[in-house]
């Protein structure tokens, strides 16, 4: 109980903070943050995504949940599906990092990536053989076409080895967790290395601030 209400007031801090920042800022595209939710494994230790395709707008947040037993998240191409995506126009390819978690677990570490672009983001889990076992999916992916995630898979199950995302765990969105109450809100997310333009970084502030909001109600449910 001591624990849910220090949980309750950390999130409306931060509600509120996020809110101060938008009164002091031009206007924001919108009042609210769309969050998708995307399983990472399940309970019987099945080598998926759920769902393993996300339709997502700019501005959207996607939320990952770690499973048992130990996955990870990793951005790819789809040429070249289970390897990392190489850092390209200023913008960290997403690494959440090895998230063992074990069955008994109460805490289920989650990864949040605000999604910056309409363009697909492919990935896949960097764990053992798990790509080559399905363990694959897509944001966005094209419309019409052969790039499916189908297709990804079909050319995941014959690469010879997982590439492993040589940056630091938890680059390219947020870390945190359910269960623990304290969501850490830090990684750079896929923002421009170059100048931001005015307003961004309090932008970013008001994504953070919700993505870490968004993750302590999270945590209530759970708890
Ligand atoms: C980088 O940006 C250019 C221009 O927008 C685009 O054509 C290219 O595909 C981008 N590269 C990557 C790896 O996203
Ligand atoms: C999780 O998997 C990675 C990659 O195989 C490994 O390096 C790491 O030690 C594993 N962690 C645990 C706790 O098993
Ligand atoms: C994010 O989580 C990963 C995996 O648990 C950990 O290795 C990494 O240090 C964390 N990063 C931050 C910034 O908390």
């Amino acid at each position: 109980m001591l624990f849910k209400t220090a949980l309750l007031a950390s999130t409306l801090a931060l509600l509120s903070n996020a809110q101060s920042s938008v009164s002091n800022d031009p206007p924001t595209p919108s009042g609210s943050v769309k969050q998708h939710v995307i399983q990472v494994g399940d309970v019987s230790g099945a080598l998926k995504f759920y769902p393993e395709t996300v339709r997502a707008s700019v501005g959207d947040m996607v939320q990952f949940q770690f499973y048992p037993q130990n996955h990870s998240l990793a951005q790819s191409s789809f040429d070249k599906p289970c390897e990392p995506l190489a850092q390209a126009n200023g913008s960290t390819p997403f690494w959440s990092g090895f998230m063992p978690v074990s069955a008994s677990s109460t805490r289920m570490p989650v990864f949040s990536i605000v999604v910056r672009d309409d363009r697909p983001m492919w990935f896949y889990c960097a764990t053992g053989k798990h790509c080559q076992g399905g363990m694959a999916g897509v944001i966005n992916p094209p419309a019409s076409g052969d790039r499916t995630i189908a297709a990804y898979k079909s050319a995941a199950s014959s690469v010879a080895l997982t590439g492993v995302p040589t940056g630091a765990a938890g680059s390219g969105g947020s870390n945190s967790s359910t269960g623990t109450g304290t969501g850490s809100g830090s990684g750079s997310g896929s923002v421009p290395t170059t100048t931001p333009a005015p307003g961004a970084a309090s932008e970013l502030r008001v994504w953070k601030g919700w993505a870490v909001a968004v993750c302590g109600i999270v945590g209530l449910l759970v708890v």
